[in-house]
């Protein structure tokens, strides 16, 4: 069974092909990825616009690239799979509209996966996959969640962000920084440099006894720190210039402090998740799982209790489309997936707004 996955929810066009032939993990047999971060570079942030025009652009050559390296042909393709949620409306509708298209040529089904369930499943195309069941950190530009998972489609949601997520927490704190867009790995990369115990940024709800996030209150923090440091005035609004009034050491130290703030909590509160559900394997996914800092703390923590931490390849942490026909793959092996007669007609089918746990919900 050969899946063809297209991944196009935000600012990366991914796609990818994996056998789901027989029982084991679903083979990739190539994929490709289109990165816009140069092209919304120059505004800042992630315009939906140009990322839905730009996907439209990429997905037939990323296609075309993957079939060769596979060296098959389209019509070897048995199912088509795409990201139906959640993401940026018209960035969806390109990859549901491209993946129906192509499978109503083929005559075969198509399948629309949550691009969370992407990110969770991702580990499992590593040297070492997972057992279930586990716990998993979602961290990632719009999510925060710790997840329990007892198989595939069977996740059931033990805390999440009551706010920012963490790889917003990041981003943010690198604009006022003047760092840019994409932020996380700029203030990763800067704060190897800096002194992470200069700063005690707050950690929210680190003690709150539950398994919740909140990283909305770091970013005013760190505008207030900036300010500070900048000699402006408290009341004063947020301007590059700010930033720019900043040495290179005390925005290092700012940036080292942050990711101190920030990973210390994802650390503990995935730590509290492993003692609350008795399990001792934890999957860390989404793009912020990239995090040196995040991967050496979590890596610590766990040895200490003795519990296995999996990570997706590094290259896989952000999005791409072999999480996408991987999460395809082991839906159909999981018999998750209505194939022949029930298989969903051709809708152009979009969830912008898709929590996870829905998916464990209509199982249950
Ligand atoms: O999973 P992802 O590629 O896209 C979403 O589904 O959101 O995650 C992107 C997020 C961004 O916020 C980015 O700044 C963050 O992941 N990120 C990082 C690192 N690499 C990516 N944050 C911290 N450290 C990194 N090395
Ligand atoms: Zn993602």
């Amino acid at each position: 069974m050969l899946i063809l996955g297209f991944e196009s929810s935000c600012d990366e066009t991914g796609v990818a092909l994996v056998d789901a032939s027989g029982a084991g993990v679903p083979r990739l047999l190539g994929h490709a990825l289109h990165s816009q971060i140069e092209m919304h570079q120059a505004y800042g942030g992630v315009v939906p616009e140009l990322a839905s025009r730009d996907h439209i652009r990429r997905v037939l050559p990323l296609t075309d690239a993957v079939l060769a390296q596979a060296a098959l042909p389209l019509t070897a393709v048995d199912a088509v799979a795409y990201t139906r949620g959640p993401g940026l409306a018209g960035a969806l509708l390109v990859g549901s509209g491209a993946a129906c298209a192509m499978a109503m040529a083929l005559g075969k089904p198509v399948i629309g996966i949550h691009h969370l369930e992407g990110h969770l499943l991702s580990p499992f195309l590593s040297a070492d996959p997972p057992e279930f069941p586990f716990v998993a950190l979602l961290v990632s530009g719009g999510h925060s969640q710790l997840m329990r998972v007892d198989g595939v489609g069977r996740y059931s949601l033990l805390g999440e962000t009551i706010d920012d997520a963490a790889g917003e927490a990041f981003d943010k704190s690198a604009k006022l920084l003047g760092l840019g867009y994409p932020g996380g790995p700029a203030l990763a990369r800067l704060a190897e440099q800096g002194d992470p115990t200069l700063y005690r940024f707050p950690r929210p709800l680190l003690h709150s006894g539950d398994l919740d996030f909140s990283f909305a209150g770091l970013k005013t923090a760190v505008l207030t720190q900036v300010k500070r440091l900048a000699h402006a005035r408290p009341e004063g609004p947020a301007t590059p210039a700010l930033a720019e009034a900043l040495g290179e050491q005390a925005k290092a130290d700012v940036a080292a402090s942050v990711q101190a703030a920030i990973v210390e909590v994802l650390v503990k509160k995935s730590v509290a998740a492993l003692d609350a559900t008795g399990l001792n394997r934890l999957v860390v996914a989404g793009g912020v799982g990239a995090n040196a800092r995040l991967r050496e703390q979590l890596d610590a923590a766990g040895a200490r209790r003795q519990a296995r931490v999996h990570y997706p390849e590094l290259h896989l942490c952000t999005d791409n489309g072999a999480m996408i026909a991987l999460a395809a793959g082991l839906r159909v092996q999981a018999g998750l997936v209505p194939l022949g007669e029930e298989a969903p007609r051709y809708a152009f089918d979009v969830k912008p707004r898709w929590p996870l746990a829905e998916l464990g919900q209509a199982l249950a």
